[in-house]
């Protein structure tokens, strides 16, 4: 199973001929290493509507057919956008998806979310286990002290896909009690140093969180693949 990082908080996870694209926020992204239209997803997930996740989902869908996992509200306004047709999973906080390959599971995220159009909903993060592997996305989130339960239930977590570069998100400092509640074998940091807003010091936050926790940090640049 491999992780590509591309940019921002967009990922795609690859195990044989699955590819599962998460917040697929290409097209005005100034870190994203391809085009929206270079990209030949199986499934895209999102953790939520806002438009650095929500970004190209409606083109690379349509262009591929992609199925979609997105929680009730945007799935709605999806299905209305690609047609009756088009294979998508609305599943809400707690739901779990089951595919071939294997599941994905919507858990909390504390933020707030509304679609590109103004869709109103709650923002999730992701659990995927895909090639034997456990994957945690955890969206755009402040911290909070269920990310212990999280890890808990859904653990052993192989890798954590983690925010942390503040003022949308929770910024490195809350991240690295988040990693140590989450408690993932590596941590692969992420929205971060895309914008002015979020810029922050990641090789820090690897100090941190390798002092503070048993979890391995690993740094990838946009375009980078990591073998968990
Ligand atoms: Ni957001
Ligand atoms: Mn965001």
């Amino acid at each position: 199973m491999n992780i590509q990082f591309l940019g921002h908080s967009c990922f795609e996870l690859t195990e044989g001929d699955t590819r599962v694209l998460i917040d697929p926020f290409l097209t005005g992204n100034p870190k994203a290493p391809v085009a929206a239209d270079e990209l030949e997803p199986t499934h895209i997930l999102l953790t939520h509507g806002h438009a650095d996740h929500y970004g190209d989902v409606v083109d690379i869908a349509r262009r591929t057919g992609a199925a979609v996992v997105a929680i009730p509200e945007i799935a709605s306004e999806l299905q209305g956008e690609l047609g009756e047709g088009h294979e998508i999973h609305n599943p809400n906080l707690g739901g779990t998806v089951t595919f071939g390959w294997g599941w994905v599971k919507l858990v909390q995220a504390w933020h707030t979310g509304t679609t590109p159009k103004g869709t109103a909903h709650t923002p999730a993060g992701l659990v995927v286990h895909l090639g034997g592997k456990t994957i945690y996305h955890l969206g755009d989130t402040a911290l909070f002290s269920d990310l212990q339960l999280i890890g808990h239930r859904a653990g052993p977590i192989d890798v954590a896909l983690m925010c942390i570069g503040g003022h949308f998100t929770m910024d490195r400092h809350d991240a690295v009690l988040a990693a140590e509640f989450v408690g993932a074998r590596q941590v692969i940091p992420c929205h971060y140093d895309t914008f002015p807003p979020i810029e922050t010091d990641a090789a820090a936050f690897k100090e941190d969180v390798e002092r503070a926790t048993t979890s391995e940090v690993v740094i990838l640049q946009p375009g980078e693949t990591h073998t968990p």
